[in-house]
């Protein structure tokens, strides 16, 4: 008989558009439905989530569509309730800090959603506290486990690139203004004032991906801009946009990569993925998106010759390599709460940390300042 302990875990923002799909369906009940998580010694952790919310109305209806039985509205109450001693948020970021706060100070180890903080102070000082609480911390960094950034992982292990030269990205979409088609993004998004903005939100995952697969960044330059002034919210009522909606940055590595990523909500797709990287290094290159991911070697790689006069019948896109699977890529979120709860369960080792994900916040706190003061940044190592 294998044997599986229960693991008490209070979701917290369970109804919106992250923590409903991605954290309670497509992670923790996914993970229920398989036996739960398994542990090295071939035991298991079972989690037993209760739901967390403001509408108590909405909650039972979610519970009841999962044949779930817990949920509140009190968090306090439940963060006293030594049967649930991990506390995961996904509320909208302006809540975070005062939620995560109370959660450590009532000895609860954290999982959350990024970023962490609106401030680089308070998600330093969230660090801290759960550092000196003793207690663990685990923040999504989801786009670390996409099929196309795992095969890019691959492709740096196996020695591919090189030297590692420049990358340069590009993610987004157009997300409608919701005038005559409703917007497909919450309207907090495109309010500053409520904790919204594409550099608050990318820069945060822009920072572990650079640190986890090129290196540490030294410096950043960037220039936010907000294109769309105005938006039209989940009610129908017009509201300005206060938010960038649109940051176009050059990160600086202290190994002398060069990592030029936009990020927009104010752009047409003319690519295969709505994020793709292009990776160059002396001795290959790749071009990786959310699921795919194409090489050029260096030893294939062809020789353009520049001629305005001649239009150049050569199929560049042609000239690439698609790679192979080779794995069956499950869902990063439920991949990454797995890692998590056996960082709980067994100490297994874990650094996507409260820490790493200041170092994210840091990253938007001083790509809008570059922004704003028209200047290159300079980062220093971040320490508690
Ligand atoms: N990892 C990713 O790729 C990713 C993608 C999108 C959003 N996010 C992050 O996830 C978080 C949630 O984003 P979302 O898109 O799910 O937003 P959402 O608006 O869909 O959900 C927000 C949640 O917060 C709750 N909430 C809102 N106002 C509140 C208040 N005043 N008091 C208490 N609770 C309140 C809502 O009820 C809801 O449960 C944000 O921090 C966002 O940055 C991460």
């Amino acid at each position: 008989m294998t044997r599986t302990t229960r693991l008490g875990v209070i979701m917290n923002g369970v109804s919106g558009r992250m923590g409903y799909r991605q954290h309670l369906v497509r992670s923790i009940l996914a993970i229920r439905e398989e036996g739960g998580v398994l542990l090295s010694d071939g035991s298991r952790v079972m989690p037993d989530p209760v739901l967390v919310g403001r509408d108590e109305d909405k909650l039972r209806v979610l519970a009841e569509r999962h044949g779930l039985e817990h949920w509140t509205t009190d968090l306090d109450a439940v963060l006293a309730d030594p049967e649930y001693p991990l506390y995961a948020d996904f509320l909208v970021t302006t809540k975070r800090v005062d939620a995560i706060r109370r959660a450590i100070a009532a000895g609860k180890d954290i999982y959350t959603e990024k970023p962490t903080a609106e401030s680089f102070a308070d998600a330093l000082d969230l660090a801290r506290r759960a550092r000196e609480a003793g207690v663990k911390s685990g923040v999504v960094h989801d786009k670390l486990y996409l099929p196309g950034l795992q095969k890019l992982r691959r492709l740096i292990d196996s020695g591919f690139f090189g030297r590692i030269l420049s990358v340069r990205g590009e993610f987004g979409y157009w997300v409608f203004e919701g005038d005559w088609q409703t917007a497909q993004r919450p309207s907090w998004n495109y309010r500053a004032e409520d904790g919204g903005g594409i550099t608050s939100d990318m820069f945060a995952h822009w920072n572990y991906v650079i640190e986890n697969l090129f290196g540490s960044i030294s410096s950043v330059y960037a220039r936010a801009v907000t294109h769309i002034p105005q938006r039209v919210d989940e009610h129908g009522v017009t509201y300005p946009a206060t938010a960038d909606d649109a940051a176009y940055a050059i990160f600086e590595l202290a190994n002398g990569a060069v990592v030029q990523l936009n990020s927009s909500w104010a752009v047409r797709v003319h690519r295969k993925e709505l994020v793709e990287f292009q990776v160059d290094g002396t001795l290959g290159s790749a071009v990786v998106g959310l699921f795919g991911a194409e090489i050029q070697p260096r030893n294939a790689t062809p020789k353009p010759v520049w001629n305005p006069d001649v239009p150049d019948p050569r199929d560049y896109l042609g000239d690439w390599h698609e790679l192979p699977e080779n794995d069956v890529f499950e869902n990063g979120f439920k991949t990454q709460w797995e890692q998590f709860i056996r960082h709980v369960a067994e100490d297994a080792p874990y650094t996507f940390d409260l820490l790493a994900g200041a170092r994210g916040v840091r990253l938007s706190e001083e790509g809008l300042r570059s922004s704003a003061e028209g200047r290159r940044v300079d980062l220093a190592p971040v320490t508690l």
